[in-house]
């Protein structure tokens, strides 16, 4: 009965396919396409706004066609409009009055037009600009913005204008004013009085990364109340004590102060870092940085800094007794030249609470309790350093870390493993140690004691599976990837191995040269709803070891499976799916179930795309296959006919028999 039913489905959903197929051409792309409260028509060669667009439509997203100048008429009929994109449509004229009928405008993309031309009442009509882009637009200066009806202006982003000076800033009423973007203009000096719009303002954040500034006036940033403020890549042509008296008297959060690889090397002087002594920042970027004469009194001036990134600042030490930096939370050393872990010197930063030392560009060793006045740090990341401890690990070395929560030893250099290497961070919820190597010393169970652990990372670590107990006391864990563990024999038989983690969600075995698994593996796994397995050696999809389909999600590409039983698939559930991405599919009829089901379950299946009949570029959904009916549907149709006829024969009999009683009466 079943397999009718699927024969007779098969049929419409084919010709349904091939319907809906038809519609869409690829040719069709000469509509815009209606999105949520608007229009999308960008890329279309327009050379003016479709009557198909209604006059009702709010967002309109116009931008690479063609209106090389917009008038008063241009958007007329669209008076609901609030939000216009018309990046890169040639425009160099924009006339008066084009917005005049759109007051509920808010936001306005002009992004890359060559812009000659912008008359004065150009932007009269909304009520409300707040958003307006001229990113590369070719405007020479701020003075030729019609600034008289941008009261409410909250963004204007001017990056890789032609913007010479700050003259003009004061035609602005700034008094919403959240961000002012001036990145990568030719602005070359400020002054006290250019800044002086931004006096009575707070919170705003002012980009002037790439500027070749010559000149900053000392003071000119005094007393202003910024969220941000980013002088990156500034330094070619200035030095940073210039522009650090020119900050003088500032308060801003954030202050970024880094380089970029393009930009020329730039020596700090401690000097120089005097004038932070009136600056008043809680969030500092030195990333590429060079300092000349780093010593215990450099950061001096630093004292109430929380973040402090020293990203790639060529160092291979911090000074022993450094005084200025106590209150801070958040230390990065990314990318430096440290031998030693210990060579942060982190005594004098107590408060800590995250410390990263990743990419350091040495084998990064990792002596014993260099980081025991740490007892605040949360987050500890020693990733892609080959951090490297000389003894077994891990309790020497992270002594003191008691509130740990995430370490990150990913990519370090093969190492041993005390008893309970990780006893001294109890707390610890997420460790990663993908592409480390461990040995355990004597003890089968390391983890027994990370009873709040919920992610765990083992791949690529030569972990051996083997060992049943590894995964003891990890009562809380919720996600584990050993993917790139080999097990040996090529047969997960280990049933104790997931006992002891009942609240797993998500597992990852993929590339564990796996070929098959026993059945009561993963049935303990109530919560289990991500699998990967692929990259195995599978020739079968068993979905029958598994608690339940109901929304596991399978991966099984990458595996050595040809035909695939659809009852295996069938009692995937709403949230469940399956990938059999490149896996040698056979597109022949020993598959037709399968396909078929495919066809009507395409969102379970994830990949599609990219799930082929083996040896040809046919998608399996594309497949077309002539099956004959399986011998089911033949017996069902052979009975079903004969149930037919014999009921026709007998009523014919009834039938027949009634007349001749009729008759013979
Ligand atoms: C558009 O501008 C032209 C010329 O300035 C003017 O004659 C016309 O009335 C304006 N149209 C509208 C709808 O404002
Ligand atoms: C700076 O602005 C913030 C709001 O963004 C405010 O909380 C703070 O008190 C202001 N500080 C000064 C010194 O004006
Ligand atoms: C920085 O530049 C200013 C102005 O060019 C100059 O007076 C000053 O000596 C320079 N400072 C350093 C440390 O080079
Ligand atoms: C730190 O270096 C600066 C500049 O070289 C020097 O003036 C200062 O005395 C040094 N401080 C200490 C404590 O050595
Ligand atoms: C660092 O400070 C400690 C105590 O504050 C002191 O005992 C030690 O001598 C100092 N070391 C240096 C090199 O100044
Ligand atoms: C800084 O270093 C100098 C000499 O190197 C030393 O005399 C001074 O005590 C140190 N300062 C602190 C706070 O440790
Ligand atoms: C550990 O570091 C690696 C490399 O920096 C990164 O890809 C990974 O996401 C980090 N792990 C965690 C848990 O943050
Ligand atoms: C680990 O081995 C060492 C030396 O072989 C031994 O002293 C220690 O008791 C062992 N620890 C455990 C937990 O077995
Ligand atoms: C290790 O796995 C965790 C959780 O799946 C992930 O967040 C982290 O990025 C992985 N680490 C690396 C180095 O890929
Ligand atoms: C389908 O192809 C596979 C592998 O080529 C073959 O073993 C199988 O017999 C074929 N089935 C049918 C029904 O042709
Ligand atoms: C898949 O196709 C490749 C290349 O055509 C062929 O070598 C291989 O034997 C096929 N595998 C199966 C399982 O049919």
């Amino acid at each position: 009965m079943e397999s009718f039913f699927v024969f007779y489905m098969s049929f419409y959903s084919i010709l349904f396919h091939f319907l809906v197929f038809n519609e869409a051409t690829p040719w069709a792309r000469r509509h815009c396409q209606q999105i949520t409260k608007g229009y999308d028509c960008n890329d279309m060669d327009l050379q003016s706004i479709p009557d198909e667009i209604p006059n009702s439509v709010q967002i309109l997203q116009f931008s690479f066609n063609y209106l090389p100048a917009l008038y008063n008429s241009t958007f007329q009929r669209l008076k609901s409009l609030r939000s216009l994109d018309v990046t890169r449509c040639s425009i160099t004229f924009i006339y008066e009055d084009v917005f005049t009928y759109q007051p509920h405008l808010e936001v306005l993309l002009l992004t890359g037009n060559p812009l000659v031309f912008i008359a004065s009442t150009a932007f009269s009509g909304p009520l409300a600009l707040k958003y307006l882009s001229l990113v590369q637009s070719k405007i020479k200066q701020l003075s030729d913005i019609p600034s008289e009806n941008l009261a409410y202006l909250e963004v204007l982003d001017l990056r890789g204008s032609n913007i010479r000076s700050l003259n003009g800033l004061s035609n602005f009423r700034w008094q919403n004013l959240k961000s002012l973007q001036l990145d990568l203009n030719f602005i070359d000096r400020i002054s006290f009085n250019d800044l002086q719009p931004f006096s009575n303002l707070a919170g705003v954040s002012i980009s002037f990364k790439g500027n070749d500034f010559i000149y900053i006036e000392p003071g000119a940033f005094h007393s202003l109340n910024l969220s941000s403020l980013d002088f990156s890549g500034c330094l070619n042509k200035m030095n940073i004590s210039s522009l650090l008296k020119g900050l003088e008297g500032i308060k801003t959060n954030r202050l970024n102060l880094g380089l970029y690889e393009t930009d020329s090397n730039v020596y700090i002087a401690s000097a120089a870092l005097q004038s932070f002594c009136n600056i008043f920042v809680s969030d500092l970027d030195f990333q590429l940085q060079h300092f000349l004469d780093l010593n215990n009194s450099t950061f001096h001036c630093l004292e109430g800094l929380k973040k402090l990134d020293l990203t790639r600042a060529h160092l291979n030490a911090l000074p022993l007794n450094t005084t200025g930096l106590s209150t801070l939370s958040h230390l990065i050393l990314d990318e430096n030249q440290f031998k030693d872990v210990c060579q942060s010197n982190t005594r004098n930063f107590p408060m800590l609470t995250h410390l990263s030392i990743s990419g350091n560009l040495k084998k990064l060793t990792f002596s014993n309790r260099c980081l025991d006045s740490l007892g605040l740090l949360e987050e500890l990341d020693l990733s892609v350093s080959l951090v490297n401890p000389r003894e077994p690990c891990c309790n020497n070395q992270l002594f003191g870390l008691g509130e740990l929560k995430l370490l990150n030893l990913s990519y370090g250099s093969p190492m041993f493993w005390s008893s309970k290497p990780f006893n001294v961070t109890p707390k610890l919820e997420h460790l990663d140690f993908s592409h480390s190597v461990y040995t355990l010393l004597n003890d089968s169970s390391p983890f027994s004691n990370l009873q709040s652990l919920r992610t765990l990372n083992l791949s690529w670590s030569n972990t051996d599976l083997t060992n049943v107990h590894l995964f003891v006391g990890l009562k809380a864990l919720q996600h584990l990837n050993l993917r790139g563990n080999a097990i040996q024999g090529e047969v997960l038989t280990q049933t104790e191995l997931f006992k002891c983690v009942p609240l797993l969600e998500t597992l990852v075995l993929s590339a564990c040269k796996i070929t098959s698994f026993d059945e009561n593996l993963f049935k303990g796994l109530r919560h289990l709803n991500h699998i990967d397995l692929s990259e195995n050696k599978f020739v079968k999809l068993s979905t029958s070891g598994f608690y339940s389909l109901d929304f596991l999600k399978l991966n099984f590409a990458r595996n050595d499976i040809t035909t695939v039983d659809v009852a295996s698939v069938a009692d995937l559930g709403e949230e469940g799916s399956v990938d059999l991405s490149y896996n040698p599919l056979v597109c022949n009829c020993s598959n037709f179930e399968f396909i078929h089901w495919v066809k009507k379950n395409k969102v379970k299946v994830k990949h599609l795309m990219e799930t082929f009949c083996n040896g040809t570029g046919t998608r399996i959904i594309d497949a077309k296959l002539q099956c004959d009916l399986p011998v089911g549907v033949l017996v069902f149709c052979a009975v079903l006919a004969a149930v037919l006829l014999a009921s026709a024969i007998f009523l014919l009999i009834r039938r027949v028999r009634k007349y001749s009683i009729y008759t013979n009466l």
